[in-house]
């Protein structure tokens, strides 16, 4: 297939482009950035230069393009999210960064649209021990703060299930670790014993970027039209072991335990490692389209993660 891909040049789109290209796809990448743009043309890939929350712009930008996918993986999260406001940039790529992305699929006569929605869309809550399914309620309203995000990937899937002519698939992607630039910043953090461990600890579902890549390109090429994909590893772990993982990949000393009190003076960061407590089960996701997490675990996942280069 002829791919248009926003996000190439992300932590996501950097692993998914190989893969992409390695299953005989082309890539068409999209950024903001001429230099990103030159080193990715460098290596084979169309790039154009372009904003996607400036509709006129991105369409301009397509103009002469045709394309059989577009696939959505913008996001602006740089770095630790510990403020409601750090994510607002990203809820603002989900509804108009979305809609703006389907009127260009629309324009260069795509059939298949891919998004990236997010795991924590069922709820920054305890959601007991029973393990979720796509089938459970997504996106309900949030409480105060937490309603822009919730709206935002509401939206996100819903543009994307109700585009018309388009067969739009959206990938619930647990916690990102990996050969990647936050999980570096986490590992760094842990040499210097700044790496908190909460108490008590939340419950998240990591998923190594290989695997999310792997489940990216297989959703692709088989995924349902209208259908949510949990992609999460088979092992949902309390974020105080996430925590305890990366200091061991850093061969860090224990990390320093952090009370619930002190971690309240960031919210976001509050409801991600102690608020929320969540399993999610990605059956659907291996049975329907043919994926399985090559590192069912974040210490399997993780012990291949080196601080500094690959
Ligand atoms: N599920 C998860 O856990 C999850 C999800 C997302 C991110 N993260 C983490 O958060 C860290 C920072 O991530 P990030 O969100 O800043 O993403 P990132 O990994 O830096 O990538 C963001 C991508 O979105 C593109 N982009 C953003 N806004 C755009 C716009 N207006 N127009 C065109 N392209 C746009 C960027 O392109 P240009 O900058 O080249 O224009 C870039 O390719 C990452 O290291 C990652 O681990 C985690």
């Amino acid at each position: 297939m002829r791919v248009v891909l926003a996000g190439a040049t992300g932590t996501l789109g950097s692993v998914l482009v190989p893969r992409l290209r390695a299953a005989g796809h082309t890539v068409v990448g999209l950024t903001r950035s001429a230099d990103r743009a030159r080193r990715l043309q460098d290596a084979g890939v169309q790039m154009r230069v372009v904003d996607v929350m400036d509709e006129q712009r991105l369409l301009e930008a397509l103009d002469s393009c045709r394309a059989d996918a577009v696939i959505h993986q913008a996001t602006a999260i740089t770095g630790m999210p510990l403020r409601h406001r750090d994510l607002h940039a990203t809820d603002d790529l989900r509804e108009k960064g979305t809609a703006n992305l389907l009127r260009a699929a629309e324009s260069v006569g795509a059939r298949r649209f891919v998004t990236q929605s997010f795991f924590l869309g069922y709820g920054y809550h305890d959601h007991g021990e029973t393990a979720l399914t796509e089938d459970h309620p997504f996106a309900p309203p949030g409480k105060g703060a937490f309603e822009r995000h919730m709206r935002s990937m509401r939206s996100n899937e819903r543009q994307t299930f109700a585009a018309t002519g388009i067969e739009g698939i959206a990938l619930r992607y647990g916690l990102f670790y990996g050969p990647e630039p936050s999980t570096r910043k986490l590992m760094a953090m842990a040499a210097r014993r700044m790496l908190p461990m909460p108490r008590p600890s939340g419950i998240t579902c990591p998923i190594h970027i290989a695997d999310a890549a792997a489940a990216t390109v297989a959703a692709l090429e088989r995924g349902r039209a209208g259908q949510a994909y949990n992609i999460v590893d088979d092992n949902p772990i309390p974020f105080a072991g996430f925590v305890a993982a990366v200091a061991k990949a850093a061969n860090a000393p224990a990390p320093r335990t952090l009370p619930d009190c002190l971690l309240r003076a960031t919210p976001y960061m509050h409801a991600l490692m102690v608020g929320t407590r969540i399993r999610l089960s990605n059956e659907k996701a291996k049975r329907e389209l043919g994926w399985e997490p090559e590192y069912p675990s974040c210490h399997e996942g993780l012990r291949h993660v080196h601080m500094a280069g690959k």
